[in-house]
């Protein structure tokens, strides 16, 4: 088996990475603000395949667009790349953040993570209660069965403030009604986002920029796959635990190996080994610039790294070539 050596196979790739996540974010750009989801996922699905279709890679998608019967492309199981080259697992969301990007508002991604063949969590499209936090703190100061009060508490401890100086980055949703009056119960401060939480994940790792020291709450596990390899790289601390609340989501799950329905996943169970990530912003966000379209040029931003060197690379790119843009 070709393996992702660590001296200059996986180097080429993450920059290979990058082309793959600039396409996306620009086909989804160019429906930035049109209100219609379904176009801006569908076209950014389409760039990103095309793109990984080139890369040399025997590539199969672990957790991403949605299983095979509900996901024309780029489902759970589709196998990408040219075959010339390792094996990987890939986790994907070629627009995270449809409605962010529908609606033009703030954070939404084409994002990618590679790691080596069963290295990433392999698991189907459903919710994940997520935790995390940002490099910096002791190991194992976050427990995502604690209540919230306990986590925010020793996270405060830890950063030497207050818990009133805390903010706790949150999903609006009408699921978190409880977390969230308990969180205002510490005196913490919420950031309550409409969407994007592999973001919102990121953001922990820069509390001083996007003034988010912590993630709580469900979303969805392809994103709690893609924000974990993210802090694999960047560093920090993250555990996740699927929702399997029905029969039929505990099958599908098994289907895939996952015995214990009630399993909490480490970040690094759910990103082992080494891990590349990439991102391209599609709309203007704390982490990155969305895509712009000048009269010569297509600018992108994209974050892109690799969890074996812990190397965090921005590319602003200027595409000239319009023709392929
Ligand atoms: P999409 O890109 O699929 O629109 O996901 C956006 C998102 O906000 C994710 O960031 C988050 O994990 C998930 O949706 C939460 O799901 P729901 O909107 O069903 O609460």
């Amino acid at each position: 088996m070709a393996k992702l050596a660590s001296d200059g196979l996986d180097r080429i790739l993450t920059l290979e990475l990058v082309r793959v996540t600039e396409r996306a974010a620009v086909a989804a750009a160019r429906l930035r603000g049109r209100g219609d989801e379904k176009a801006a996922d569908q076209v950014a699905v389409d760039a990103m395949r095309s793109e990984l279709n080139r890369l040399p890679i025997d590539g199969t998608v672990v957790i991403g667009e949605g299983e095979r019967d509900e996901a024309p492309m780029l489902y759970i199981g589709e196998e990408v790349g040219t075959k010339d080259g390792p094996e990987v697992d890939i986790a994907l969301d070629p627009l995270e953040g449809t409605t962010i990007c529908a609606k033009n508002l703030p954070n939404s991604l084409a994002v990618i993570a590679i790691a080596e063949k069963g290295s990433l969590l392999y698991a189907p499209d459903v919710y994940m209660d997520k935790i995390a936090i940002g490099p910096g703190y002791p190991a194992g100061i976050i427990d995502i069965d604690a209540p919230a009060a306990d986590n925010l508490d020793r996270l405060a401890k830890a950063k030497g403030v207050p818990v009133g100086e805390i903010t706790a980055c949150i999903l609006d949703r009408p699921r978190h009604a409880r977390l969230i009056e308990e969180v205002r119960a510490t005196g913490a401060a919420i950031r309550l986002i409409g969407d994007g939480d592999v973001a919102g994940v990121i953001h922990t790792t820069d509390p001083d920029e996007t003034g988010i020291d912590i993630y709580i709450g469900i979303g969805g596990a392809p994103e709690g796959v893609l924000a974990a390899a993210a802090l694999r790289c960047i560093g920090g601390q993250m555990q996740g635990r699927l929702q399997l609340n029905t029969d039929d989501k505990v099958a599908r799950a098994k289907k895939m190996g996952i015995d214990d329905p009630d399993k909490i996943y480490q970040m690094d169970e759910m990103a082992r080994g080494d891990v590349l990530f990439a991102a391209t912003g599609v709309t203007d966000g704390n982490l990155l610039s969305g895509v712009r379209f000048a009269r010569d040029f297509v600018q992108t931003h994209t974050i892109v790294m690799r969890s074996s060197s812990r190397t965090v690379r921005e590319i602003k790119a200027k595409h000239q070539d319009l023709e392929k843009f």
